[in-house]
């Protein structure tokens, strides 16, 4: 007995280095244990069509299907592996002049890879870098069905409250073919929701765009090829007709991600009861708000629920530490969405036991992503440090068990 617990651990280490981070599990993981569940009571119409989105997530582009002139990368998974986050290696980079945006010179992001014949983008010299980690996918659609004026409750612009902290929305332009009826669609100014500064304000944008400007692949909603302007803006190489995937593709995937079921809050020990009281004591709470309620939805998992997701989705001045500069809608580059904390408990288990945090990966724990808190969460950081060590544990053991 006591040889086969010896030798179960180091026997289990070199499976896991054998199989790697997208074949962790030789079977389903049973529901709320991953990032890839789908929602209960989908009608079979929207079920077949998160089949297919999900087949469509992990799908790789081949130069043949269409991918490049100028990419990223060749998979939705390849940056966000089991749906959850990517590492430091899949992080986009954004850049920017100082606060100047500078499209003649390339971006909204860097597309470092290249297809036969095309020649990916360099950072122009003296440009300033925004890494953006891919952040987990699940629980999108939770995300968009909180109503705009629940978000909005949240919102203390010029902090009247006195409390430091002044959360506030990121007001975006939805691009022309976002149909009106999708939450974040139509004319005017729209909330954002999406991206690490909340710089996105509908899930067909984020997912059209991936496709676009991530993978270079076309589609009836953006149908032109992302060109190099450091290359005299020419795409050579690519030559599979335009678009290159249907909207419904497209569709497919929107719906993969909007019913993506959040993993479920691990248990509620003694430790993980003082850590929760610890957070509320410490402000955490005033940004990565507990919980809010989604509105009237057809789909009943997500019709007036509780959203347990740790974040008001509101952007704060995090401080000179964190800031890239750059600026992205309405958010300035001191600016960030508050990080919302739910599904930590297993993120270890899709990255081979790593754990990356803050918008480009530079915290390798909770504790260090605590440390690096300022601005506008300076306040809460030090009541987080003046805590006794035993205090501190608690605290991270809760943030651990959601
Ligand atoms: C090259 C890496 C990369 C690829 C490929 C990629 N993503 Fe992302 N994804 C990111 C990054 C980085 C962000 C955050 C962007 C930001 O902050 O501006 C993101 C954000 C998102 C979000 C928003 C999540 C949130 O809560 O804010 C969704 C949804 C998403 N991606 C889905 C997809 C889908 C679907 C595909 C494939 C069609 C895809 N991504 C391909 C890197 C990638
Ligand atoms: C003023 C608002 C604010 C307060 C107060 C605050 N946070 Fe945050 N938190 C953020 C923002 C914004 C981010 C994302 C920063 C980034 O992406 O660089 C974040 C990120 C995090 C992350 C990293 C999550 C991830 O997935 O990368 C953790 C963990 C975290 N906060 C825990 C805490 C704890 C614990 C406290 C209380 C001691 C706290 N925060 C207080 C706004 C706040």
């Amino acid at each position: 007995m006591r040889n086969l617990v010896r030798y179960a651990a180091p026997l289990a280490m070199v499976w896991l280095t054998l199989v790697g981070c997208d074949t962790l599990f030789t079977e389903q993981p049973p529901a709320g244990e991953d990032f890839e569940s789908p929602l209960d009571g989908l009608d079979p119409e929207t079920a077949r069509m998160f089949a297919k989105g999900d087949e469509n997530f992990e799908h790789v582009f081949s130069v043949d299907e269409g991918v490049g002139p100028i990419f990223n990368n060749m998979s939705c998974g390849g940056c966000h592996p089991g749906d959850g986050r990517g590492t430091p290696n899949e992080a986009l980079v954004r850049f920017s002049m100082g606060t100047d945006l500078v499209p003649e010179l390339g971006g909204p992001q860097l597309q470092d890879r290249a297809i036969p014949g095309s020649q990916p983008e360099t950072l122009p010299p003296g440009a300033d870098r925004s890494l953006r980690l891919p952040p987990p996918v699940f629980g999108v659609g939770f995300i968009e069905a909180i109503p705009v004026t629940t978000i909005l409750a949240n919102a203390d612009e010029t902090d009247t409250d006195l409390d430091s902290i002044s959360g506030r929305p990121n007001w975006v332009t939805a691009p022309d073919f976002v149909p009106p009826t999708e939450v974040g669609g139509g004319p005017g100014l729209q909330l954002g929701r999406f991206g690490r500064k909340a710089n996105v304000s509908s899930l067909i944008q984020q997912v059209s765009e991936a496709y676009h400007q991530d993978m270079g692949v076309t589609s009836d909603f953006l149908p032109t090829e992302n060109e190099n302007p450091q290359a005299g803006g020419v795409a050579v190489g690519d030559d599979v007709a335009d678009p290159e995937i249907p909207a419904l593709t497209v569709l497919e995937t929107v719906v993969y991600v909007r019913f993506l079921s959040p993993p479920a809050q691990g248990e509620r020990t003694d430790q993980v009861k003082r850590g929760e009281q610890l957070f509320e004591a410490a402000a955490c709470a005033s940004c990565h708000v507990p919980s809010m309620k989604t509105g009237p939805h057809a789909i009943a998992a997500l019709n007036q629920v509780d959203v347990p997701l740790y974040s008001d989705l509101l952007l704060h001045d995090m401080g000179p530490g964190l800031a890239d500069n750059r600026p992205d809608g309405s958010a300035d580059g001191y600016e960030w969405k508050t990080a919302p904390l739910w599904g930590t408990r297993i993120i270890e288990d899709f990255l081979n036991g790593q754990v990356f945090f803050l918008h480009d990966g530079r915290a390798t724990s909770i504790r260090e992503a605590i440390q690096m808190h300022g601005g506008e969460a300076q306040p809460s950081r030090d009541n987080f440090m003046n805590l006794s060590p035993q205090e501190q544990d608690d605290l991270i053991a809760f943030i651990e068990s959601l």
